[in-house]
């Protein structure tokens, strides 16, 4: 397991990339929606390879209702990470398990 951050480092209704493995690009990114917390891959299912935000932490529409892809539109469930429209509908974001301990510290399975 590996420390992201504190539970209060993501805004309620916002979403947070980290390099926890110093890759130099964030590779997960987790989106808070009250006292939950969803972490994904940084990878688009279109082309696996390719980042999903045009920048730093911009991972939701500006609704803050899903979870987009810049380069082609793609759309995400924040709390499944199925694709709902765009070129890879019906493809799923791929999930990292998260643990928060009882002080806040927020924890990836990698
Ligand atoms: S790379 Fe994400 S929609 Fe095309």
């Amino acid at each position: 397991m590996v420390l992201l951050c504190h539970i209060d480092d993501i805004p309620e209704g916002a979403a947070k990339g980290f390099d926890p493995l110093q890759e130099g690009r964030d590779s997960l990114f987790v989106v808070r929606q009250g006292a939950t917390l969803y972490a994904y891959r940084d990878l688009c299912p279109h082309y696996g390879e390719t980042a999903l935000p045009w920048r730093k932490d911009g991972y939701l529409d500006g609704a803050g209702q899903h979870i987009v892809c810049a380069s082609h539109g793609a759309r995400f469930e924040i709390d499944t990470g199925l694709c709902i429209s765009g070129p890879c509908r019906g493809q799923t974001l791929t999930g990292i398990t998260l643990e928060v301990t009882a002080t806040g510290q927020v924890l990836a399975h990698l």
